[in-house]
């Protein structure tokens, strides 16, 4: 069979792939969502279930996704919809894998969109745009740059124009494939990466209160992140949820990169080694470095009930509401430059992570259709630029949120569940042991057989159940009797729009928006049917020919 080059494509370097699997999970969630989470859930409260949940569902996952992804790879499959089902034969896993292409496409464009927004911002910061405007007027440009039917500060669509050149440049890196696009991109971003957060921590934890307008030293935050919790805030499960939705957002675990990238390990390489690398280097980069600029900087210039406050507006605006104007106290120069750092910083984490997560799907369309890696990243660039379009629109009426919510928390959570079962139960935790240990360079400890078996699975069904069902105002007394309302953040609620005005006009834009959504998973599975029934045919010929 004439296998196209995207499909036998292996990495360059071991050096680059691990630079490359770090630049999928470095990115926009250490910098900006990890420190309003931190934040919003206590500071000191928040780190304890974060490294829990990071060794006991985290690491775990992190082998399941690297062995079965490099597994697949070697028998000629690189996306998830495969993959599962080379584990176990039967059809659901199909259709299962057609989630972690799902959520991976759907995060990725409004990923882009981030980048966008981060591109934009770095050119502002260049030109002096921010120099002189007031707390309020920076955080009012912010909505003005994101209401497309107004123009920005004389430059007419920005917003629009930030992201098709984004769009570009990520489908041009993709349609020069793993090695000589990802690899080097990668290559060049996590050292420059780097640098900016070295450079943004030393300016942070030096800021003295009294000097240029702070209120408090910048190292205040020290105490907020590491102050041991009360015994009694870590039996809230709303902490481990945020928690562990935190680990899965940031090891880029549920969305079928991981998979995608290490199926094009080549069959002598370690993964054990590796995988640890990578996924410590972005632990590093998120607790050393990504707790270490946001907030001290916040806490620096509003003190720390100021900054709780400012996060309950929340996600990932925080950054672009606030830090251009906090920039602004240290001066015209040193505020050009910080935020070329802070914007340059996000710009190369956002690339790496949305190059990764686009993969997926260009791997899929690779495989089954045996396209180019041209012709699928082109394809791939007008379907993100689709995909995109209603979160750039309607962004203002909810619809960026929608994405968020169903695509970048509940579908890869749920993806995550089914893989570790898969792997652990249905497939059988000895032969998965028996891959993550093929041509190890280090021993994990056996502690994680049993934690992979019984522990991971566990964890994630009852985040998973009391996600559904979380109760009002976080009352978890079961035996209260005193039935069981539901809280608006619940996942069943909020698809009841529970809490919402049943006259609020912006209901039609999220029912719009999860039909959409729902509308396009199905596509996803009719593709999978398609694709596998092409590849019985290919088969089937192929076996005739051979016989004659
Ligand atoms: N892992 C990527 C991030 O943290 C998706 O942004």
């Amino acid at each position: 069979m004439a296998q196209n080059k995207a499909q036998n494509e292996n990495w360059g370097s071991r050096v680059g792939m691990i630079l490359a699997m770090a630049g999928s999970a470095v990115g926009l969630g250490n910098f900006l969502r990890f420190p309003i989470q931190a934040i919003q859930n206590g500071g000191g409260t928040f780190i304890i279930p974060y490294i829990i949940s990071f060794v006991l569902l985290g690491l775990p996952l992190v082998m399941v996704e690297w062995s079965t992804g490099k597994f697949g790879g070697l028998h000629g499959h690189h996306s998830t919809p495969m993959i599962l089902q080379r584990l176990d034969h039967h059809k659901i896993w199909r259709y299962m894998g057609s989630l972690g292409i799902f959520s991976s496409i759907v995060i990725c464009s409004y990923y882009c969109f981030i980048e966008s927004w981060i591109l934009s911002y770095t050119v502002h910061s260049i030109i002096g745009t921010f120099s002189g405007m007031t707390e309020q007027e920076t955080s009012a440009f912010f909505d003005t740059y994101l209401n497309l039917k107004e123009s920005t500060f004389g430059i007419p669509y920005d917003t629009f124009i930030s992201f098709v050149v984004c769009l570009a440049l990520n489908v041009y890196i993709l349609s020069n494939g793993i090695a000589q696009g990802i690899e080097r991109v990668a290559k060049i971003c996590m050292p420059l990466l780097l640098l900016f957060g070295l450079f943004l921590v030393y300016k942070a934890y030096t800021i003295k209160a009294g000097e240029h307008g702070a209120v408090c030293d910048g190292t205040e935050a020290i105490a907020f992140l590491w102050t041991p919790p009360e015994f009694d805030s870590l039996l809230n499960p709303k902490i481990w949820l945020a928690a562990s939705g935190q680990v899965f957002f940031t090891l880029s675990l549920g969305m079928g990169a991981i998979q995608t990238y290490s199926s094009y390990l080549k069959r002598e390489e370690d993964i054990a080694l590796s995988s640890m690398t990578a996924a410590f280097t972005n632990e590093f980069t998120e607790i050393i470095i990504g707790s270490s600029i946001i907030i001290p900087i916040a806490i620096g210039y509003f003190g720390v009930d100021n900054v709780v406050e400012l996060t309950q507006r929340g996600g990932f605006g925080l950054g672009f509401r606030t830090m251009p104007y906090l920039f602004g106290q240290w001066g015209d120069l040193l505020s050009a430059l910080a935020g070329l750092a802070f914007f340059g910083l996000l710009f190369f984490a956002s690339i790496t992570s949305a190059l990764s997560i686009s993969q997926p799907f260009v791997a899929f369309l690779s495989e089954s259709y045996q396209w180019s890696q041209k012709t699928t990243s082109y394809f791939i660039g007008i379907l993100l630029f689709f995909l995109a379009l209603p979160c750039i629109l309607f962004f203002e009426n909810g619809v960026f949120d929608q994405y968020d919510f169903w695509a970048g928390t509940v579908a890869l959570f749920f993806f995550g569940m089914v893989e570790v079962i898969v792997f652990s139960w249905v497939m059988g935790v000895e032969k998965g042991w028996k891959m993550i240990n093929h041509q190890a360079d280090i021993q994990i400890p056996k502690f994680f057989k049993f934690v992979l078996k019984y522990v991971t699975p566990t964890m994630l069904i009852t985040i998973f159940l009391a996600a559904m069902f979380k109760p009002k105002n976080d009352d978890w007394s079961l035996l209260s009797f005193k039935g069981w309302p539901l809280d608006d953040s619940a996942i069943v609620a909020e698809l009841m729009h529970q809490g919402m005005d049943p006259n609020d006009p912006n209901i039609a834009y999220i029912d719009g928006a999860r039909l959409f959504l729902v509308a396009f998973l199905a596509l996803i599975c009719g593709l999978i049917w398609h694709a596998s029934r092409i590849r019985e045919q290919r088969i089937l010929k192929q076996r005739k020919e051979a016989q004659q």
